[in-house]
Parts: C-alpha cells; structure tokens; sequence
C-alpha cells in the first residue's frame, strides 16, 4: 500500500503550502495529543495505537467525554478504554484504577474509595501527552504514567517515599471500580485474587449516544510490589472479606449516582528505591478470561519501557506515510497543527476484532463509527488515501454489521446501535470507498454492499432513530420530507425535514454512482434522478 499512498498524496500535497520531506519518528515531535483538550473540545489525549481498543488516560470530574481535560478538574482515577470527540454523554471509561500511597494510620477505611471523595487535584504543569504514552502527577505525588498495546493498558505508579496521608507509611493501594466515565453501570462483578492481588470482573453498561447496553471484562495484574492484603468496597467502606462482589441494578441508586463498588489490592513497600508498581489491565468484551489472555498475550514482562517504544513505532509507521519539508513561511506551530490533526484522525473507530460477542464472524469487527454524518466528509476521505488496508477493514466490518443487523449505522458505540441524524451516510463513505481504492479492496463484498445501500434507499425501518431513513413514503412520492410529515411506516425524531431531504439527496447520489460504476444503469437512472430531489426545498 505505501507505494499507491505515496503517489496519492504527492498530488494532494502539493496543493499545499508545503514542500515534500519530514518524516519518520521526527513526526512524533509535532504532534500534542492535548489541543483540544479545553472549552470542551471532548477529544481523547491519552496513550493508544492506531485505530485500536485500549485508550489509556486520567479521568477527570465534569468535562470528560474523552476522559481528561487540561483545565482544573479533579483526576477520579485512571481508565482503559475511551472515544474521541463524543458531543454528547460520555462513554466508556470503565473499571478506573485510582492509587493511593497509604491509609492514614495505616487503616483501610481511611483510604478513600468512592469516585467523589478520592477525586484529586494533579499538580500543575506535569501532564505529558505524546503517541503511546500519557503522564500526570496527583497532588498526593504519585506520577502515573502509561501506555498501551492493542487491548491492553500499562501503568506505572512511581509513589512518594512518604505518603501525604497523615501517619502513613508506604503501603500502596491500588483500587478497581466499577464504574464508567457516565456513571451508567447495570450491573457489575469483581473478584480479587488474595495470592496475587489480581483483580477481575465484569459490568454492563449504557452506550452514550444509542440504545441497548454492552457488558466489558477486566483483568487487572500488578509488578512491583509484594501483595500485603486484598479486599473489595463499598460506599467508602472497605474489608478484606469477602474477597467477590457483585452488584445488580438496586432500584434507588440509578444512574447518575451508581453505588460505589469495587476492589482493592494493598502492596508493601516496593522492593526497590524506585518505588514503582506496575498495573497491568487487559479489556475484552467477550470474558474475563479472554481480558487476562490479552493481557498476558500483549505485555508478558510489565516491560513499560519497551511497550512504549513499540507504541511509538506503531505510530511512526502509521504516519510515515506522510512526508512534509516545511516550506517558506510555515512555522512550527503550524507543522503542529497539521501533524496532531492527522495523529488524530487514526483515534477511531476502533478495532475490536476478535471482540465482538455479537455474532461470530471471520469479517473484522470496528467500533466507535463516531458519527459517520460527520466522519464521511472529514476523517474517512483521509483514512482510505492514506491508509487504505485499514479503511477496508472498516468497511468490511460495516457490511458484517448489515449482514447481521439488517442495516449499516449512521452511527454505532459499544457494541450498540447508534442515533441517526436523518441521512444515511455509509452510503457515501462505502461509495467512496469503491470509487477510489476498489482495486485494493481485498475482501470486500461489492455485492452485498450494494444491497445494504438499497436496503437504506428502499425500506423504511421500525425505527429510524438508528439506521436507515424516515419518511421514505414521502421521499418517493412528494420528492422532499415535509414538516409534520405523514409518516406511520416507522418511529424517529419528526424533525430536520429539510437536512432530511438534502441528506437523502445526497446519499442517492452515491448510490448512483454506485450502481453506475457496477453496470446497474437503469438503478443509477433512477437514483440519479432521486439525487436531485434537494431542489424541491421551498418550493412550495
Ligand atoms: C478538587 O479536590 C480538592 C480536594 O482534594 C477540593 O478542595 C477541590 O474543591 C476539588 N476541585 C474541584 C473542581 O472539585
Ligand atoms: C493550577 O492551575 C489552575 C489553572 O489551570 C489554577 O486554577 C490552580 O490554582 C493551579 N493550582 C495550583 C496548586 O497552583
Ligand atoms: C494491533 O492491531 C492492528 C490492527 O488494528 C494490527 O495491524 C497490529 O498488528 C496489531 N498489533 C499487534 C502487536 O498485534
Ligand atoms: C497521627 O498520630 C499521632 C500520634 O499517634 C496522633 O496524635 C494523631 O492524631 C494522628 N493524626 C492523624 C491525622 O490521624
Ligand atoms: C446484568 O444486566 C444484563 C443486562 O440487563 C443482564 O443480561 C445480566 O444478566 C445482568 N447480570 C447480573 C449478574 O445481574
Ligand atoms: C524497581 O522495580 C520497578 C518495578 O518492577 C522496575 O521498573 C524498576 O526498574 C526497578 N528499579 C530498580 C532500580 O531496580
Ligand atoms: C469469586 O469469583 C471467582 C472468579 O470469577 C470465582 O471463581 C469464584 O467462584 C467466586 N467465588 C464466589 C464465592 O462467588
Ligand atoms: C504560525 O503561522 C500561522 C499561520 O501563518 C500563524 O497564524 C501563527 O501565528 C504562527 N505562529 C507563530 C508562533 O508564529
Ligand atoms: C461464537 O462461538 C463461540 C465458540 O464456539 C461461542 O461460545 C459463542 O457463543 C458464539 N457466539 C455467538 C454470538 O454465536
């Protein structure tokens, strides 16, 4: 593929005010995985790879749809999974790990354990964020740093030799919660291993911007330090019995107020001056088994020092495609700009292949299509120029959601069907997909693609709220969406009709060109036509 992108992008290029040049790792240096961390900005800044399933970063109250922000928020802990740019309610966030360096008094109940109360300020000017790795010092003066492989999160704690906890010693606790970054647990297990402090388990959750839940699996291992005690909590009550906990929906504490619950694991004193423990946390959305087996599989040796590097490298190769020499007049805040926003672009969707409980099937399986009526005329039209294998694999794994679902998303989170804005705009990326990279396109179903395609143009379904389109009755005989339209073929949002109508429009066009290029030429006649409907806005 590198040699097809580096013809592609030569011509794109030089369109702009750049020369042909700067490349490999000395990409890295011009990327700030923080811009758009303030005034809402709701992107993810933490340590991942491309397109993949672990996001590590420090969770922040409030303003955290992408788990952190740089603004004065408190850090409530550290979790693995996240989206980017998500308007809306937050997502993911689960089974946060929060460390603390010892109880006061070395008693376990006054450490802290709820979200609310443990939530502590960082110290200013210590947070780092560059490809594959994110840091951040807590007031308490335990640096986090981490990164990541695939499905797999990797923390280290470096904690003061002297606790800030009064009458404390060293004696690190490390908790597990279960929780999420909206707080929208069902139900959840954890399970704490007395032996070697390993803590699992297992909740179910609420999508931010869709409907139905998702159940997530943990495995949480630690190096470093010699296991002192273990126990589970709840409220900001702790013991070291029982060592199992399992909380289901009580009826009182629904969302947004989710009892605490969790598990802890309390290590003596590092055995090294370095003091430093390590969290090892493996995600899956199949079982803990397959969680802990990600985890053991993707970092045997805690060897943080070496994940990170080949996290690096991971994102050099992804990037490298790219070259840029910098030509008169662009400084380097520009070269900032330009290189953060392609970082960027590779955040999502995410690949969980292999993850899928859903249906069992040899297609990859993506995730987090956040929200394709904006990712198809920003992100994807970068993704299949310059990264064509993995915006196949997107596509295939659409097509696969089709085949199983019976419609391809306008968008689609944790493992759930995603709200539509009113078009149906995979149309236009799988199109574009074919029109410009089909001879590279191994794997695809050109085919059942196009049926997918007619499936939005032809069928309205039960609910248009999450796939397909509304009014379609009114599309095919008025030749526009009408306020107050008359629609009792299906239920959704009753509004939008004129981006209803110049969405639909535009989606048939795409299927025009579709069925043109596949030599179905009475259809691209009549989508054609369908295409031009936009004109009958205000014509009344
Ligand atoms: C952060 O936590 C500190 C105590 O640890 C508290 O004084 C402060 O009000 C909190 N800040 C916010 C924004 O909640
Ligand atoms: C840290 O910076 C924030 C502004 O981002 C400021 O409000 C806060 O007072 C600072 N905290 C300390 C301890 O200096
Ligand atoms: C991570 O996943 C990507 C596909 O999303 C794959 O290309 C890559 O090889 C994986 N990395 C490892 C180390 O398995
Ligand atoms: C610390 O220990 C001293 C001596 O035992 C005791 O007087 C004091 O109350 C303790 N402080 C706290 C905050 O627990
Ligand atoms: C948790 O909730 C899910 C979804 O409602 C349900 O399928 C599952 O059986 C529940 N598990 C427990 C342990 O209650
Ligand atoms: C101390 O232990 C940590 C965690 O296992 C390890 O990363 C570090 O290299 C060790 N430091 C020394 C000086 O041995
Ligand atoms: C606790 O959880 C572990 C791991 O899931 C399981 O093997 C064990 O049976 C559970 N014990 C109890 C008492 O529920
Ligand atoms: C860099 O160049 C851009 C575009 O010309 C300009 O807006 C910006 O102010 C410059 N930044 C610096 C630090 O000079
Ligand atoms: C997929 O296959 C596995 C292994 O055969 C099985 O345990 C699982 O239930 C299957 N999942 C679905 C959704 O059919």
């Amino acid at each position: 593929m590198g040699k097809m992108n580096r013809i592609l992008l030569a011509s794109i290029l030089s369109a702009l005010p750049f020369t042909l040049a700067q490349s490999g790792s000395n990409i890295l240096n011009f990327i700030d995985p923080l811009i758009g961390t303030v005034n809402g900005g709701h992107v993810f800044p933490g340590a991942t790879l491309p397109f993949a399933m672990a996001k590590a970063v420090a969770d922040v109250n409030g303003e955290d749809q992408g788990g952190f922000a740089s603004d004065n928020s408190n850090i409530t802990g550290f979790s693995h999974m996240h989206d980017s740019g998500t308007g809306g309610s937050p997502s993911l966030g689960n089974f946060p790990l929060f460390p603390q360096a010892g109880c006061s008094d070395d008693l376990l109940d006054n450490c802290v354990f709820a979200k609310d109360t443990r939530a502590i300020p960082r110290i200013n000017g210590t947070v780092e964020a560059h490809p594959g790795y994110f840091a951040v010092s807590l007031a308490s003066n335990i640096h986090a740093e981490m990164t990541t492989t695939n499905h797999t999160a990797l923390y280290r704690f470096t904690f003061p030799k002297t606790p800030v906890e009064a009458n404390a010693t060293l004696s690190p606790l490390i908790l597990a919660d279960l929780s999420d970054l909206p707080n929208s647990r069902i139900n959840g297990s954890i399970f704490v291993d007395d032996t070697t402090g390993r803590i699992s388990g297992s909740g179910t959750f609420s999508p931010s911007f869709g409907i139905g839940s998702y159940t997530a699996y943990f495995c949480a291992d630690f190096a470093g330090g010699a296991v002192r005690d273990t126990g589970v909590f709840m409220n900001n009550r702790a013991g070291s019995e029982p060592k199992n906990l399992t909380v289901v929906q009580d009826g009182i504490n629904n969302s947004p107020e989710i009892l605490p619950a969790g598990a802890w694991t309390r290590f003596h004193a590092p055995g090294n001056s370095s003091n430093q423990i390590l969290a090892r946390v493996g995600v899956s959305f199949i079982s803990v088994d397959q969680a802990c087996s990600n985890a053991e599989t993707e970092i045997p040796d805690f060897d943080f020092d070496a994940v990170h590097t080949a996290a690096q490298q991971a994102w050099t190769d992804s990037l490298g495609v790219i070259d840029v020499t910098p030509g008169q007049g662009v400084n380097s805040s520009l070269q900032t700009v330009f290189w953060s926003g392609v970082y960027r672009s590779a955040l999502s969707p995410q690949d969980y292949t292999g993850e899928n409980p859903l249906w069992n099937s040899t297609e990859p399986y993506y995730d987090s299509y956040y929200c394709i009526w904006d990712s198809f005329r920003s992100i994807h039209s970068l993704i299949t120029i310059v990264d064509p294998v993995s915006q196949v694999r997107m596509m295939r794994s659409l097509v696969d959601i089709y085949r199983h679902e019976g419609w391809l998303p306008d968008c689609r989170m944790s493992l759930c069907k995603g709200f539509t804005q009113g078009g149906s705009n995979a149309d236009i990326i799988l199109t574009d997909t074919y029109l410009k990279i089909k001879s590279i396109s191994d794997g695809m179903d050109w085919d059942t693609t196009y049926a997918a395609l007619l499936t939005d143009a032809e069928d309205e379904p039960k609910n248009w709220a999450v796939e397909g389109r509304g009014g379609l009755t009114s599309w095919k005989n008025l030749h526009y969406i009408p306020t107050d339209d008359y629609d009792p073929y299906g239920v959704g949002p009753f509004t939008r009709s004129i981006s209803r109508t110049v969405e639909y429009a535009y989606d048939d066009f795409c299927i025009a060109e579709m069925a043109q290029a596949l030599g179905h030429t009475a259809d691209a006649q009549k989508y054609l036509e369908r295409s031009k409907y936009w004109r009958f806005v205000g014509a009344a």
